[in-house]
């Protein structure tokens, strides 16, 4: 089985986790996308979704399921999403697509977060996948600097603004054997608006595509 279809296959296996009437937070990436779509096939079961990017609202949208505001939302009962990695402790690594801080802001407001995987991602430590920090343009040099002081290797990432209106910078070469800390310490730099660690808030349960069928992990 290619990794796709892995994709696929544990994208659709996310819809278990979905009641009558949740409002469901939408992640964004390939792995989100196939979710997307099998969740057109259900819509009529939740009341609306929040998506963590202007990608995810139009594709929800064109599928004719409500799209709402996160401001007009209590918490969210679950958030369904992918990652570039995951560790044991289902720490991820995420933004590959450049949405990491809707997504983090989307995890933080649900109670759930489910993350869909194929097996490729898993890994023992967290850094291998170029890390992404989302910074404020007048910050992009100084920022650069500073990451560079951590020992990895930034690079901006061509011809792209987030959502937000940012740039993101993608730190090569680091060995995150403390992730907790490094995404608070990116976090500290100013200039910064959030960075692909997911460590603080990690995921709740881990649904992996295999060449076998979907595993399934929980903290
Ligand atoms: C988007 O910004 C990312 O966080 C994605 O969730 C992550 O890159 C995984 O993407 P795929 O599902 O496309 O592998």
């Amino acid at each position: 089985m290619d990794l796709d279809s892995m994709k696929k296959a544990v994208a659709i296996s996310a819809l278990d986790y979905i009641e009558v009437g949740d409002v469901i937070g939408v992640g964004t990436g390939s792995t989100a996308n196939y979710f997307i779509d099998a969740l057109a096939g259900i819509k009529g079961k939740i009341e609306g979704a929040v998506a963590s990017s202007d990608s995810s609202a139009a594709r929800l949208a064109s599928h004719g399921i409500t799209v709402l505001d996160l401001n007009d939302c209590d918490d969210l009962p679950v958030y369904i999403d992918g990652a570039d990695e995951v560790d044991r402790h289902l720490r991820l690594t995420k933004g590959g697509g450049g949405a990491l801080t809707r997504e983090k802001i989307v995890a933080e407001a649900s109670r759930r977060f489910i993350c869909v995987v194929d097996e490729s991602k898993e890994v023992d430590v967290l850094g291998g996948f170029p890390l992404p920090v989302e910074v404020i343009p007048m910050a992009r040099s100084l920022v650069g600097r500073r990451l560079a002081a951590l020992g990895g290797m930034p690079a901006l990432r061509n011809n792209f603004r987030t959502d937000n209106g940012n740039f993101i910078i993608d730190i090569s070469n680091l060995s995150i054997t403390d992730p907790i800390e490094l995404e608070t310490r990116l976090n500290n730099i100013p200039g910064v608006v959030s960075n692909g660690i997911f460590a603080h808030r990690p995921a709740d349960i881990l649904l992996v595509g295999t060449s076998t069928g979907v595993r399934r992990r929980e903290t």
